[in-house]
């Protein structure tokens, strides 16, 4: 089975507190909260006040994801009772091993997020220290991309490794992904799915998530 974090960046922002609210209802896992920052990605998104503005609407925990430069700035404003996961990129960060300390020591687990272009090979000498492995199944910056489908061989790459180095930290996929993808990530071992305009399609949050959910069993 797998774990869904659907992405508010799809969501209707004027019923933001609803629109969470119809995400617990239906069964998501997590919270999927898209920080953009106008520099390492072409788009500005929202910050941890909006983030903070879901604490009192849902008891789901939150999965952030960093996409700005100079993490370590900003890590402890994303802290909170609910904060499950903060996820920076390795693309972003020049010390990545000190900003993953500064995570964890903030008592939330740690992510490393790489984008399309980057080898998963890289990763290796980090795997050992971090909670998660968000593989970029599209060019951060915007929702409702087509999935990059060569973003399978580096989830395999990496559950491989994990398997041959007996770590577990959990893999997540994010970018593109569509009910029709499901079986395929979690067989080549995903643990967490993103998914914003396929949750979000039509208004139809609840039928949505119980499509994911019902996809693999
Ligand atoms: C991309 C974001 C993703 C994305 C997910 O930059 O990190 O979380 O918005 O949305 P979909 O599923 O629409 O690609
Ligand atoms: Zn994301």
């Amino acid at each position: 089975m797998f774990r869904l974090a659907p992405s508010i960046l799809a969501s209707d922002f004027s019923k933001l507190g609803e629109e969470v609210v119809s995400l617990e209802k239906a069964g998501a896992h997590l919270v999927h909260i898209d920080v953009m920052d106008g520099h390492f990605v072409p788009n500005i998104t929202y910050g941890a006040c909006v983030m903070k503005s879901l604490l009192g609407k849902t008891a789901l925990p939150l999965d952030v994801h960093l996409m700005i430069e100079h993490p370590d700035r900003f890590i402890s404003d994303f802290v909170t009772e609910s904060t499950e996961y903060i996820t920076v990129h390795y693309e972003a960060c020049t010390h990545l091993h000190r900003t993953i300390q500064h995570i964890k020591s903030n008592g939330v687990k740690a992510g490393v997020a790489i984008n399309p272009a980057t080898p998963p090979a890289v990763l290796e000498s980090i795997l050992a220290d971090v909670d998660l492995v968000l593989v970029m199944s599209v060019n951060p910056g915007f929702g409702g991309q087509k999935f990059i489908t060569s973003s399978i061989d580096k989830i395999k790459y990496i559950d491989g490794k994990r398997k041959t180095c007996n770590l577990n930290f959990e893999i997540e996929v994010d970018g593109g992904v569509q009910v029709s993808h499901t079986r395929e990530l979690v067989t080549s071992g995903v643990d967490i799915i993103v998914a914003g305009e396929s949750v979000f399609r039509g208004g139809e949050i609840e039928a949505n998530v119980k499509a994911f959910l019902n996809s693999v069993s």
